[in-house]
């Protein structure tokens, strides 16, 4: 009687043991944070965000890029008294300072304009890429 019960006693520990351990193999650290990844998240720069047309790109970024990301929003209509992209009297205007100047106000920001126009990942270098880009399609 007491061999029955210790071999019945096996076979259930066998069992309790297969559940458990196929449990929390469910629950692995992969598991977990897949489950507690917010559904539409957002992709941050430099993450890998599964979808390529998701992804923001991180390295060197186009003149024509940065313009149609971060300052087009205002340049491209002139809103806020920007002004517009393509639009050579009032870049000729503003010209008149240097382009030197104009840089550096579009790195720094002036009255309305963000400093480097929101563009957190623009180094000056693209920045002054840019304001060129703008000066030399506004012409
Ligand atoms: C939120 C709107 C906004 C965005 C975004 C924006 N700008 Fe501007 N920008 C302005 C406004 C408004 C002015 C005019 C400021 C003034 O002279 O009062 C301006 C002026 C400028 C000037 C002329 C500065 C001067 O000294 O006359 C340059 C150059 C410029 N922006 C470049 C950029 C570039 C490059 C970007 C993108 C990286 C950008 N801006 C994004 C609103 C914006």
């Amino acid at each position: 009687m007491k061999s029955i019960f210790n071999v019945f006693g096996s076979a259930l520990l066998l069992v309790v043991m297969f559940i458990v351990g196929s449990v929390s193999a469910a629950m692995s650290d992969k598991a977990i944070s897949e489950r507690l990844a917010p559904v539409g998240k957002i992709c941050v720069e430099g993450n890998e965000c599964g979808s390529a047309a998701a992804v923001v790109p991180s390295g060197p970024q186009s003149p024509e890029d940065i313009f149609t990301n971060s300052c087009n929003s205002c340049h491209g209509s002139g809103i806020m008294g920007a002004p517009k992209f393509g639009d050579a009297a009032e870049w000729t205007v503003r010209l008149a300072k240097g382009e030197d100047i104009l840089i550096q106000n579009a790195i720094d920001g002036v009255n309305a304009m963000p400093p480097r126009g929101t563009c957190a990942s623009c180094s000056d270098d693209d920045i002054a890429a840019t304001v060129k880009y703008i000066l030399e399609n506004s012409k």
